[in-house]
């Protein structure tokens, strides 16, 4: 089932975080499909695990490019990263002692922030990177 679909506009043209987009798009949906059935605490988990791994994997990808090609938004973008893993800690720390309504206060902050970020913060490195040869 699908809460986010992947589309063009959300493309930064950069192959390696492009998936790594979509990966990020596809554990949201399986959180999305996991609550609609229903799912037990311990799946609801293991996915808010998965997509806390998996987005500190693609942060720690995009701030070494930033790295190699001198981003000059680059503190105030990992600023941005670095709020999402607080509060993606903070809500699975909330959802471990708590029920339902976390989750799916987890799953729309997810949406929220991914699609956001996105299309706000991540679409402007894109003009940056082509400036560099990167996309
Ligand atoms: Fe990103
Ligand atoms: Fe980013």
């Amino acid at each position: 089932m699908t809460l986010i679909k992947w589309a063009a506009q959300y493309k930064v043209n950069i192959e390696e975080i492009d998936q790594q987009h979509v990966k990020l798009i596809d554990l949201v949906n399986k959180l999305y499909t996991a609550l609609k059935n229903g799912g037990a605490k311990a799946i609801l988990e293991g996915i808010l695990t998965e997509m806390m791994d998996y987005a500190e994997y693609h942060f720690d990808a995009e701030e070494t490019l930033f790295g190699l090609h001198l981003y000059p938004e680059t503190m105030h973008h990992i600023q941005e990263h670095n709020i999402f893993k607080k509060i993606v800690i903070s809500l699975k720390e909330k959802h471990e002692n708590e029920d339902y309504s976390t989750s799916m206060e987890t799953m729309f902050f997810l949406r929220e922030w991914l699609t956001k970020h996105i299309l706000e913060e991540d679409q402007k490195y894109v003009p940056f990177f082509e400036g560099k040869g990167v996309c």
